[in-house]
Order: C-alpha cells, then sequence, then structure tokens
C-alpha cells in the first residue's frame, strides 16, 4: 500500500451515521426508523406532473440555478409563508436537494478559519459542511427543559466573536423536535448583526408542527433579509426525498451569485423533469399543508404511544417527524450498542444519539427515531418493540 492520499480535511470526519444505520437495517430485514423518510407515496398530483415533464420534453438540463417555473413558485411560496418578498431571477438557487443548497451555501460564504455557530444536537450535515467548507465549527448546547429544548443566551454572545462568519439555525428542529420561538430568533438575529455574521437557516420541516405552534422564519426578522440565507427542500413537506430537489435563498444578490457559482461547479443542477412537478407542488393549496400536519400529528402520537407502552424516556417533538428518546435498561448503556441490539435482535432500527453531537459521549444517553408512517409501519414496530420486555433489567 502506498502512503494515504487522501486529503486532510476529508478525514476530519466520518460517513454519515444515519445513512450508515439505513444500511446496517437492511442487513437485519429491519424496520427503518433510522434515516428520516415516508414510507408513503406523495400525491398523485405529483407523481403525474413528473410524468407529464418527461412526456412534455424536460429531459435535457434545466438553467443551471433552476427551472423559471419553480423559481417563481418558489418566491410566492416564500411570500405567502415565510413573509419574505424574494425576486426568481436574483434571490433563489435550485439545488439537488436541501443537502446540497446547505453545502454550496457554506462554500460561497465561508473562508478558511472562519467560525460556524451551530446549535447542538444538530442534524449531522452541519458539522461535515462547516469543515468541507474550512470553517472552524462552535458548538453552542440546546439544554432539556421538560419537554422543551433551549439556549442559554449568555452561552450564546460567548460563542460569537470577530471570527464568527455564520450561525446554523435548523427549525423545527432534528432530531429534538424543537421550534425556535420569535423571541428565540430575534436573540440570534440580534447577535447576528452586533458581529456581522450571516444566519444560515434549514427549514424542511416548516409545515410538520404540533399542538398548534407556529413557524418563524428568521429572514421575516427586522435587519434579518439580507443576512440569511434560508434552505429549503422538496424533500420532507411532498414525501419525495428521493427526488433531490431543495433551495438556497439570498436576498444578498452577491450571496446568491456565490452560491450558483459553488453549486454550477458541484452539480450543475437538479433534475430537469422534476424541477418541473416541484413547481406543482409549490402551488398546493394552504389546505395541503393543514393536511400534513394533521397527518404527522396523528403519527406523532402513535409513535409516542407505542415508546411510552415500551418503557422509553422520550422528549415530545413540537415539529418535525423524529423524536428523541433515552432507552429502556436492557443491559446496554450506550446508545451505539443499543441502537445494534434493537435493529439486530428486535428489528427496528434507530439512530444513535452520538450522530447529533460532535462528541460521541453526549449522544450517549439517547436514540433517535423517525415517524414518518403508515399505521401498517407502525403495527409492525409496536409487535417488535414488545419483544423488548423479555430482555428488561
Ligand atoms: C434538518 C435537515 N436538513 C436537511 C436534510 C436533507 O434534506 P434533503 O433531502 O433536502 O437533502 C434533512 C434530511 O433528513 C434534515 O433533517
Amino acid at each position: 500500500m502506498g502512503k494515504d492520499q487522501t486529503s486532510s480535511r476529508i478525514n476530519l470526519f466520518t460517513e454519515s451515521i444515519i445513512r450508515e444505520m439505513t444500511r446496517i437495517n437492511n442487513m437485519h430485514d429491519g424496520i427503518n426508523l433510522a434515516q428520516g423518510f415516508p414510507d408513503f407515496d406523495p400525491p398523485r398530483e405529483l407523481i403525474d406532473a413528473a410524468k407529464a415533464a418527461l412526456d412534455d420534453g424536460y429531459n435535457q438540463y434545466a438553467i443551471t440555478w433552476g427551472s423559471p417555473r419553480l423559481r417563481e413558485a418558489l418566491a410566492e411560496k416564500f411570500g405567502w409563508y415565510n413573509g419574505v418578498t424574494v425576486d426568481p431571477n436574483k434571490h433563489i438557487t435550485v439545488a439537488c436537494g436541501g443537502t446540497e443548497a446547505m453545502v454550496s451555501t457554506m462554500l460561497a460564504v465561508i473562508d478558511p478559519g472562519d467560525e460556524v455557530i451551530i446549535f447542538e444536537p444538530f442534524y449531522e450535515n452541519y458539522g461535515p459542511d462547516t469543515l468541507l467548507s474550512q470553517g472552524t465549527p462552535v458548538y453552542v448546547q440546546l439544554y432539556q427543559q421538560g419537554d422543551s429544548f433551549t439556549f442559554d443566551p449568555d452561552e450564546l454572545r460567548r460563542a460569537f466573536s470577530k471570527k464568527t462568519k455564520a450561525i446554523v439555525i435548523n427549525t423545527p428542529h432534528n432530531p429534538t423536535g424543537k421550534v425556535y420561538s420569535y423571541d428565540e430568533l430575534k436573540i440570534i438575529g440580534d447577535l447576528c448583526q452586533e458581529y456581522d455574521a450571516l444566519a444560515i437557516t434549514d427549514e424542511p420541516y416548516e409545515h410538520i408542527l404540533f399542538d398548534g405552534d407556529v413557524h418563524h422564519s428568521i429572514a421575516s426578522l427586522p435587519g434579518m433579509g439580507t443576512r440569511t440565507i434560508t434552505v429549503n427542500s422538496l424533500s420532507k413537506t411532498y414525501s419525495v426525498t428521493g427526488w433531490r430537489i431543495g433551495w438556497a435563498i439570498a436576498l444578498d444578490e452577491k450571496i446568491t451569485t456565490g452560491i450558483r457559482r459553488a453549486h454550477d461547479f458541484v452539480t450543475v443542477g437538479a433534475a430537469a423533469p422534476l424541477q418541473e412537478a416541484a413547481a406543482v407542488a409549490l402551488r398546493f393549496p394552504k389546505s395541503y399543508y393543514e393536511e400534513l400536519a394533521q397527518g404527522y400529528a396523528v403519527r406523532r402520537d402513535t409513535m409516542l404511544s407505542i415508546l411510552g407502552e415500551m418503557g422509553f424516556d422520550y422528549i415530545t417533538p413540537r415539529g418535525a417527524y423524529y423524536v428523541m428518546t433515552r432507552y429502556p435498561d436492557c443491559g446496554y448503556d450506550d446508545d451505539n450498542e443499543f441502537s445494534m441490539f434493537l435493529s439486530s435482535k428486535i428489528g427496528v432500527t434507530p439512530v444513535p444519539g452520538r450522530a447529533f453531537y460532535h462528541d460521541p459521549k453526549m449522544g450517549k444517553p439517547y436514540i433517535r427515531f423517525a415517524f414518518p408512517k403508515r399505521p401498517e409501519t407502525f403495527a409492525k414496530v409496536r409487535e417488535r418493540l414488545s419483544k423488548l420486555a423479555s430482555y428488561r433489567r
């Protein structure tokens, strides 16, 4: 073997634990409650729109930063739902999923040595995205307070410095289900303005809200319009995680130019026919989003009732489609060992808590389940998890 030819940057992180758990699940023929994807179909109209786009000749490259129809539909929806007026020609970049929109954004705005504040626990891509962009992640804890999570404003202030380039927000939050309040976003926005920093906000679960909670976009807060990059995606709201359509919206035109430049050389563009179908999705009536949230409230309650019955000490999510939970004593006091046991012996696969922390020790007490599933799947999960009783200590 010759010397290690990989870059020092690529060795700063490992493969995704979440996606690895899907592979482990498949080895055990388990029920995959690890990676967050629906096991039900997207709306019929969307599939028909995608088929029509293929028949109508949308089979070559779209404009690099997104089909005009999709960008217009995105601008309309960002106006009525997020409360921000955007120009589809100047402010929007369509990318291959929120995943690519996020990394293209970071590549566009981060210089070597810049610091990026990330609330922890965090969706695991933000760490590697920052490192690939040669930035330095600075972690700020979200503390559990009863059934909600919040940060300490003084601790957040201490994390900001002259080196801070951006802060990453994710609301509703994966993995905890936290929904950031207006007041919390105001604190973050004020610090961004004081320290001349950007807010990069990831909002793929913006319509999955429970118990009357409301989604706020930091882009709509006073002074934050041109300081914010909003990343979002078709994946969760329209149940099409495999379509790989996402976008970044930045009102600062220089930032949009930078994101488009990074995106152009990373992927050229997202699938053209699916972008046409996405434009149909973005124009669904408001009732679609209400029904989506109602459907997820039922799924959340089903998942929580199963976990309650089986002795899990869970944290009730306010939004998104995950539940973070402590696990019952079956002889394992390690998130990874418990997850492997659950996958191999019980046939239900979660994500070990370490996937959401920069220091694996911090995730040790937790695992995460995804619940975008059909009633039949929940019935099987209940049946399989009931086997835990014979392992309980
Ligand atoms: C918080 C968060 N951001 C981004 C993504 C990635 O979404 P996409 O499918 O649009 O790449 C996910 C997927 O699970 C997520 O949970």
